[in-house]
Formats: C-alpha cells, sequence, structure tokens
C-alpha cells in the first residue's frame, strides 16, 4: 500500500459519528465532497466513535455502528488506498492532544457553542462533562493531522472556527506549531433541511423518521416519505429560499443531479409538487443504489473490513504522534 507520509499535498481531516445510519444530509454535506477530495489533497478520514458517548450510547451498539459507518465510507467511494480512513478510537493520540488544548481553551467559548446549547436543551438529565468539552477533541482531531481544510456541513463552521482560535493561540504562545484550518462548506447541499420542519436541519437523531432519508433506505421507503414532505400552499416551483420546504427539495434535487437550483428550477417548470417529489425521490434512489449495493458487498467481508481498519490506524497515528511529540516537548511534558 502507498504511503501519504512524505506527501505535500495540503492535508485535510473530516469525521462522521457513528449514534445512527447516516442520512443524506451527512451524504450531501460530508461524505460526497470527502470522495471528490482525495486526489488533491491528503485525506483523513474518521468515525467519530469518542464523540458517539456523549449522548449515551449502549456498547455493543457502538462497537456495530462502528464498523457499519466504516464500511460506509468505503461504499461511499473513500480509497483506503489513497486517503486515511480510521476510526477514532483507534488512534489514542487524540485524546493526548485533547488535554493540551483543554488547558488552552476558554469555559466562555465553549458555552458559547450552538451545538452544545441546542444539545443540552434536548438532554436535560444529561449535560455531562464531554458534551461540554467536545468542540475540544473536535479541534485534537483537527490539529493532530496539521489539517488545512475541514470539509463539513454549514452546522460544524463554528466548530472549526473555534479550532482555529484554539490553534492561533497556541501558536502564539508556544511558538509556530499548527498549521491554521478552514472548513470547506459545499455551496448546495451544506444544509439539507428536515423534510417535515424544512426551518429545522436534517439530523439523524429526529425521533421522526418522516424528517429523514437514511442513505440506506429503500427505494419505497424514500417514496413515501418524499411523498409526506412538507412543502406550502403556492403550488408553482420557484427557487426562493424563503419557501423552505420547496427550497430545499429543489437543493437536493440539485446535488443529486450536480446542477444548480436554477437548473433544477428550469427542470420542474410549468409542473407541480407531486412531480417535484416524485422526481426527487428517482434523483435519490438513483444516487444512493451504487452506494447501497457497495455497503451490502462490503460489509460482509469483514476480514476486509478489519485489515482496512488496522492499516488506517497505523496510518492516522504515524502522523498523529509527531504532532503530539512536538506539542508536549513545548509545553514542557516529557513522554
Ligand atoms: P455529525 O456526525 O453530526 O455530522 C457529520 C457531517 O455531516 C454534516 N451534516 C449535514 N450536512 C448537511 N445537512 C445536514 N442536515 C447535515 N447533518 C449533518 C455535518 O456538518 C458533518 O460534516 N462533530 C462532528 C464530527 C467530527 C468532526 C471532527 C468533523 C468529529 N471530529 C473533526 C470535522 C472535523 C459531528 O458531530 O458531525
Amino acid at each position: 500500500m502507498e504511503t501519504t507520509a512524505t506527501t505535500t499535498k495540503p492535508g485535510i481531516l473530516s469525521g462522521i459519528q457513528p449514534t445512527s445510519v447516516l442520512t443524506i444530509g451527512n451524504y450531501f454535506g460530508a461524505l460526497k465532497n470527502w470522495a471528490t477530495m482525495q486526489d488533491e489533497f491528503d485525506a483523513y478520514y474518521m468515525v467519530a466513535n469518542l464523540h458517539a458517548q456523549t449522548v449515551k450510547m449502549d456498547p455493543a451498539e457502538l462497537r456495530r455502528r462502528s464498523a457499519e459507518t466504516f464500511a460506509l465510507f468505503l461504499a461511499a467511494g473513500i480509497d483506503p488506498a489513497r486517503s486515511t480512513v480510521f476510526v477514532q478510537s483507534h488512534v489514542p493520540e487524540h485524546t493526548q492532544l485533547t488535554w493540551a488544548l483543554m488547558c488552552n481553551a476558554y469555559m466562555g467559548e465553549l458555552s458559547r457553542m450552538t451545538q452544545f446549547k441546542e444539545k443540552s436543551a434536548k438532554t436535560a438529565d444529561n449535560i455531562n462533562a464531554g458534551l461540554f468539552t467536545y468542540p475540544v477533541l473536535m479541534a485534537a482531531d483537527i490539529l493532530v493531522y496539521q489539517a488545512k481544510y475541514i470539509p463539513v456541513g454549514a452546522d460544524q463552521k463554528q466548530h472549526v472556527e473555534l479550532t482555529r482560535d484554539i490553534a492561533i493561540r497556541f501558536n502564539n504562545m508556544y511558538g509556530e506549531t499548527f498549521v491554521i484550518p478552514e472548513p470547506y462548506i459545499p455551496k448546495i447541499g451544506a444544509r439539507v433541511m428536515s423534510l417535515q420542519e424544512p426551518e429545522k436541519k436534517m439530523s439523524k437523531s429526529d425521533p421522526n423518521p418522516n424528517g429523514y432519508i437514511r442513505i440506506l433506505d429503500e427505494p419505497d421507503v424514500i417514496i413515501k416519505k418524499l411523498k409526506r414532505a412538507v412543502t406550502d400552499s403556492e403550488g408553482e416551483i420557484t427557487g426562493n429560499p424563503e419557501r423552505a420546504g420547496v427550497y430545499n427539495l429543489l437543493s437536493i434535487y440539485s446535488v443529486c443531479t450536480n446542477g444548480s437550483i436554477e437548473d433544477s428550477v428550469a427542470h420542474f417548470a410549468g409542473k407541480g409538487y407531486g412531480d417535484l417529489k416524485s422526481g426527487v425521490a428517482d434523483a435519490i434512489i438513483e444516487t444512493l443504489k451504487p452506494i447501497q449495493t457497495e455497503y451490502a458487498r462490503v460489509l460482509a467481508d469483514k476480514a476486509y473490513l478489519n485489515e482496512m481498519m488496522k492499516r488506517g490506524a497505523e496510518r492516522a497515528q504515524a502522523t498523529a504522534r509527531k504532532t503530539v511529540r512536538k506539542v508536549y516537548h513545548k509545553m514542557g511534558f516529557d513522554t
């Protein structure tokens, strides 16, 4: 296998939590771009399983979902020969760097994180310290690989900005250490909205399954969910972002067909919402079909999956170890 250790390409890193089966929001906001960025960048992609315990998860389920999420990455076109793809907990340097960064992050800035506010409002009985400090672990994920670009959906922008602030602060204090990262957010698909409440983002933890489409949903489920999608009473298909339901469907159609919103409006010109919904359903089914087929194949080959996870972790660790050594040394820790 080829090694990326001596590459001069800019680094990129991103991750997805294995909290449940991924949605088309995760696909269009992140995963789709990951696949297209593999050649141009030195790419690190991880299953963010440490992050997943900030909401309580059954250990056996977490283990199973981590492996399934890894398989889904491969099925979506992440190529372990071109990218370093791994499971976060296999590389303990992430948590080692977290401690160093934690001492350079402030309670005030962490308490301003929108996701912390939202999640703690939802799980008032489990506002654990991990939920609060989670953005520092995310900063460590990014900085430990010296990643320059972070391909994420719009909801993660604030966390990447916090990572920048921590990295700049650290460099000022201890001398040039970290590459300063930037979010890389797609023009369309950065915020796929719920099919039921189009003012809210599509989320895999939505209690109403009609709000989201999973990457692994069967065609008949996709058709049914699209039929129930909330639109409005205007009847005409235009590209007005304020008409959240219709605009969301047009955006999904655009990312599926790699076109612009204008192309999609032109495609549905003179048609009704029934045509829009069935057109979007067909486009999603077509987009997901090859991923679903490949997923079934990859998941069945446990030996291959385990081997790829092991190699990915070794490659990731080789890079991460160098950063942790450098950081610890600069801070006055002997290892
Ligand atoms: P997570 O697991 O919530 O989401 C994974 C990725 O999917 C994107 N995403 C969406 N994009 C568009 N529309 C949506 N409705 C939608 N829902 C989710 C997210 O923006 C994200 O890119 N903390 C991260 C995981 C993580 C990470 C990292 C990301 C851990 N360490 C380091 C980047 C770099 C998270 O919870 O993503």
